[in-house]
């Protein structure tokens, strides 16, 4: 595999910073937490968005874009970080948002990511939830080209195979990181969605034999269609990577257990997680992909998971740019959780 062969801006500040969480995992009392930090690539606020975007708006000027088109919920992080990259390049930004969760107030309607958007100058357009919005990006890049704009249409999360190529350099940074700071990683965890993240850290990992497993947790789908996207798309990078291997179905551990009510939807392990992490680490998460990562692995730990000589890193995938647009659910986890003192 030569990544070096596929058009890349640097637009990430990498490598992202990789550290122990004591506190967490002495109150946890089970493995030795290390954290990947992805919500540290620097613009924009960061996220894990920032890698894939290197690879897909690089294409996108290879391809002579000059409008970037892409869609996701109302409160994505995905949006925001393109937004960010469109508006440092100069180029143009149409998002079309999915309001895809009932029953919003305010906050979620206009702060957080949404706000960011509007800062970075994104077009903003809107869609019921269950649109099909593939579909409504190809319609819009058709109106965009009768006006005679060259668009370039980014898939939800940034997850295709180009995106991909993001965190298969990724896993090489984590094991190259490691290996300076003397850490043999036993799992590596993270928040799962459109499956970019982990199908590019499963690659990685296969091709470049770096021995950990990569275990997502699910934000949203269901065990089975989570597993088979992530699948899909991690064969799918090896081939365009050029690895020769391919990828096996026991390459990809999902668990779905900690959806909870669905995408979106904080449920309490969420925001205990939330509420730990910040009060042990002063790490902030979000109440959509990082919490729910992070609530799988505490409570994969709590189950007896991992045993206190193994050492977990967890990717930290970004998102705290939506804390407000959660505003009164996590007013009151602030309030109901303790304080957490421990030396
Ligand atoms: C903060 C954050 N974490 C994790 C994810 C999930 O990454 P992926 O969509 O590549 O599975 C996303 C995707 O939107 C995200 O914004």
């Amino acid at each position: 595999m030569q990544i070096a062969r596929f058009p890349r801006l640097r637009l990430a500040q990498l490598p992202t910073p990789l550290h122990p969480l004591p506190r967490l995992s002495r109150l946890l009392g089970g493995p030795e937490i290390w954290v990947k930090r992805d919500d540290c690539t620097g613009m924009a606020g960061g996220g894990n968005k920032m890698r894939k975007l290197e690879f897909l708006v690089a294409d996108a000027q290879a391809q002579g874009a000059d409008t970037l088109i892409t869609q996701g919920a109302v409160q994505s992080n995905h949006a925001r970080q393109t937004a960010a990259v469109a508006a440092s390049l100069g180029l143009a930004c149409h998002v079309i948002l999915e309001e895809r969760i009932a029953d919003t107030d305010e906050d979620y309607a206009g702060n957080g990511n949404v706000l960011l958007d509007r800062l970075f100058g994104a077009e903003l357009q809107y869609r019921p939830g269950g649109t099909d919005m593939a579909a409504a990006m190809v319609e819009l890049a058709e109106q965009l080209r009768a006006e005679g704009r060259r668009p370039y249409i980014i898939p939800g999360g940034g997850s295709n195979p180009v995106g991909a190529l993001g965190y298969v350099t990724a896993a090489l940074e984590l094991a190259d990181q490691a290996r300076e700071q003397g850490l043999v990683i036993d799992c590596l965890v993270h928040g799962s969605g459109s499956a970019g993240t982990q199908a590019g850290l499963v690659v990685g990992v296969s091709h470049y034999r770096l021995g950990f497993p990569v275990l997502g947790i699910s934000v949203r789908a269901p065990h089975e269609r989570q597993h088979a996207n992530v699948l899909k798309l991690a064969r799918d990078t090896a081939t365009w990577a050029g690895c020769p291997a391919g990828i096996t179905p026991d390459e990809v551990l999902v668990d779905a257990g900690y959806v909870g009510p669905g995408y979106g939807v904080p449920d309490e392990r969420t925001l205990e997680a939330i509420v730990l992490t910040a009060r042990t680490e002063g790490v902030l998460l979000d109440p959509v992909y990082s919490g729910k990562g992070m609530a799988g692995l505490i409570g994969r730990i709590r189950q007896g998971e991992f045993t206190s000589h193994q050492r977990v890193v967890f990717l930290h995938t970004g998102g705290a740019q939506v804390l407000p647009a959660y505003r009164k659910v996590l007013d009151a986890a602030a309030a109901d959780l303790p304080q957490v003192i421990t030396t």
